[in-house]
């Protein structure tokens, strides 16, 4: 009898929780502004991409000051990532896999910068020194010239020369669908 009561004490706290997982009632809902610092990804289509601009050269300057230390001069790597160069190593006995030869996207490059990198003091760029950043890494691996602006509009056109060589594996559409 004993265990029968105990199991109905449980079924009633199950069915409770299932309500309460409908409507917890905890929290509170977060407001724009306290959002905002989190809400920093940036789509392949160039979707979140922030008002502001930089240039090529600036780009050049601020990732001599700011990235080089880790990634070498001109990003040609270590002790960090080599950024740049490698275009069409990737098929070969040792591929080099950068921004260049491998990005599928450019506008990854903002998203990424701006939310991780110098690594040592992330998120700490303005909108303008990413674009700046941007535009230095692409011209620097020969897909920009080096007079290049980048804005919300442009760098979501940068073709990069990779890009035709992703795929989608899942769900494949090439075999037949299992028994
Ligand atoms: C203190 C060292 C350090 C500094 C400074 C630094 N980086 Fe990095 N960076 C790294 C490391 C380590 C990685 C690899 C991180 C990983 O794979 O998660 C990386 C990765 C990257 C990548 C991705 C490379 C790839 O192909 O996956 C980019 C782009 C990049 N950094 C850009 C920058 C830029 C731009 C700056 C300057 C604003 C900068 N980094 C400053 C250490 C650094």
């Amino acid at each position: 009898m004993f265990t029968r009561s105990l199991l109905a004490v449980v079924m009633v706290g199950l069915a409770t929780s299932a309500l309460a997982a409908e409507t917890p009632m905890l929290g509170k809902p977060i407001s724009p502004a306290d959002l905002a610092p989190w809400d920093i990804s940036i789509a392949p289509d160039g979707a979140g991409l922030p008002p502001g601009k930089g240039t090529a050269k600036q780009g050049k300057q601020i990732f001599f000051e700011k990235c080089s230390y880790c990634h070498g001069e001109g990003g040609q790597g270590t002790p960090a990532d080599r950024l740049v160069g490698g275009q069409g190593t990737l098929t070969s006995d040792t591929p080099i896999k950068t921004i260049g030869s491998y990005w599928p996207y450019a506008t990854t490059l903002f998203d990424f910068i701006r939310r991780a990198m110098p690594l040592n003091e992330p998120q700490s760029l303005t909108n303008e020194e990413v674009y700046a950043l941007s535009a230095y890494l692409l011209a620097a691996n020969d897909i920009v010239p080096m007079n290049t602006t980048l804005n919300a509009k442009s760098l979501p056109k940068v073709k990069m020369p990779n890009k035709g060589n992703f795929f989608i594996v899942y769900p494949r559409n090439d075999v037949a669908a299992g028994p």
